[in-house]
C-alpha cells in the first residue's frame, strides 16, 4: 500500500442532483493535493460485505459528463442504519464494528460523507467509536439541514417542482381546472415554498402551517370573481397533514412508510367545495433524479473542494455550509441539531403573503 493519505468519500441517503458534481469536485482538488480518493459504493453498506465494495477514484474517470449527471455513481441508501441493522431473519443487529473495520482495512484516513441530519448523525457516531476523522457534506433536497443556506439537490428540486408549475399552467388554463402539484420536502416546505413563488401557484400548503379548506376554497373563487379566470395552480409540500390532523402515508417494501398521498385529499375537498374540476399531479421522484442545475453544479463544487482543504488543515468533525456566498464549515453536531424547517416570518413566506398567494392558514 502507498503511502498517501487515503480518504474515503461516500453517499448516503437518498439521492439527489449534484452528488456526482461533489465526488468530481473532491476527487480533482483531493488528487492535486496528492490524496488518493476510495470512493466507497452504496453509503456505509459497501463496507458491510465481503469483499469490502469500494473503488479507486481518479481525475480520467470524471470526463465532465459525470458532472453533468444525476443520481450517485457510488451508489447510495437510506435504509441500513448501522446501529440497528435489519437482518434477514427481522431481527436487528448492531453492525457498527463491521463498517469500523472496513474503514480501518482500507487504511482511510478520513471520511468524507455526502448527506443528509440522518446520515450526518450515524456517521458522526460512527466516527466517534471508530475514532476515524469525518468531513460532511450536506446534500438533500428538503434542505432542512441546519447552519447552512443550501444542501446540494434542493435547487434542482425547485427547478424541476417549478419546471411542473409551468407545464401544469397551460393545461389548467385551457380546460378551467385546478391543478394540484404535490411536492416532496418531507417535514419542511422548502420545495413547495420556493416552487410556488416561481412557479405562480395561487395556494402553497406547507406543513409548517395549518389551512382550513375555507381559505383555499376562497381564494380559487376570488381569482374567478377578481381576476377572470377559471384555473388555478396549488402546490402542496407532502406532509402536509388532513383536516382531522392525521398524516398521509403509504406503505411500501420491506414495511417502509413515506409521506403520500396529500394532494389527492386536497384536489379531492377543493373540487367538492368549491366546485371545480381539479386534478391531481405527484411530482415524486422526479424531483431527484434529474441533471442538476448549474447553482447545484457550482454549490457541490464548492463543498466538495472546501471538504479536501479541511482535509489539509487537519480540521475534522466539521461540516461544509453555505453561507453568505461563500463556503465555510461548521460543527456536524450544531448542524444535525439546528434543523431547519420554513420560519414563519422569513422572507419567502412573507413574500408569497405579498403577493396574494394562500398559504392556506388565512
Ligand atoms: O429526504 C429526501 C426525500 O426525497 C423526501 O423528500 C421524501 O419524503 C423521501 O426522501 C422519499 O424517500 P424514498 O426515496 O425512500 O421514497
Amino acid at each position: 500500500m502507498s503511502n498517501k493519505k487515503r480518504i474515503g468519500i461516500l453517499t448516503s441517503g437518498g439521492d439527489c442532483a449534484g452528488l456526482n458534481a461533489v465526488i468530481r469536485a473532491a476527487v480533482l482538488a483531493g488528487t492535486r493535493k496528492g490524496y488518493e480518493i476510495i470512493g466507497i459504493e452504496d453509503g456505509t453498506a459497501g463496507l458491510l460485505d465481503d469483499p469490502l465494495r469500494y473503488r479507486k477514484l481518479d481525475p480520467s474517470m470524471f470526463d465532465t459528463t459525470v458532472m453533468r449527471m444525476g443520481g450517485t455513481i457510488l451508489g447510495t441508501t437510506n435504509k441500513g442504519n448501522p446501529f440497528k441493522f435489519l437482518m434477514p431473519d427481522g431481527t436487528y443487529k448492531d453492525r457498527t464494528e463491521e463498517i469500523i473495520a472496513g474503514i480501518k482495512k482500507l487504511e482511510l484516513d478520513t471520511i468524507i460523507g455526502i448527506g443528509g441530519d440522518g446520515s450526518m448523525a450515524i456517521l458522526r457516531r460512527l466516527a466517534k467509536q471508530g475514532d476515524f476523522n469525518l468531513i460532511g457534506i450536506p446534500k438533500t433536497i428538503d434542505n432542512d439541514l441546519g447552519l447552512t443556506e443550501k444542501s446540494v439537490g434542493f435547487d434542482t428540486a425547485v427547478y424541476v417542482a417549478t419546471e411542473a408549475l409551468d407545464r401544469l399552467q397551460p393545461t389548467a388554463a385551457s380546460h378551467d381546472r385546478v391543478m394540484v402539484l404535490e411536492v416532496m420536502g418531507r417535514d419542511a416546505g422548502h420545495i413547495a415554498l420556493s416552487a410556488g413563488i416561481a412557479g405562480g401557484a395561487d395556494v402553497i400548503l406547507i406543513p409548517e402551517l395549518g389551512y382550513s379548506i375555507e381559505n383555499i376554497v376562497k381564494k380559487i373563487k376570488d381569482i374567478r370573481k377578481n381576476e377572470n379566470r377559471n384555473f388555478g395552480l396549488i402546490v402542496v409540500s407532502e406532509a402536509v397533514k388532513k383536516l382531522d390532523g392525521g398524516e398521509l402515508m403509504v406503505e411500501h417494501h420491506g414495511g417502509e412508510y413515506r409521506y403520500g398521498g396529500i394532494g389527492n385529499y386536497i384536489g379531492e375537498q377543493v373540487s367538492k367545495m368549491a366546485d371545480v374540476e381539479a386534478r391531481v399531479t405527484v411530482l415524486g421522484h422526479v424531483q431527484r433524479g434529474s441533471a442538476p442545475i448549474p447553482d447545484d453544479r457550482i454549490l457541490a463544487s464548492a463543498f466538495g473542494v472546501h471538504a479536501i482543504e479541511l482535509v489539509e488543515q487537519g480540521k475534522f468533525d466539521r461540516m461544509v455550509s453555505w453561507s453568505d456566498r461563500n463556503v465555510i464549515d461548521v460543527p456536524i453536531e450544531d448542524a444535525i441539531a439546528a434543523y431547519q424547517e420554513v420560519e414563519l416570518d422569513s422572507t419567502l413566506v412573507k413574500t408569497a403573503r405579498s403577493l396574494g398567494i394562500c398559504l392556506g392558514d388565512e
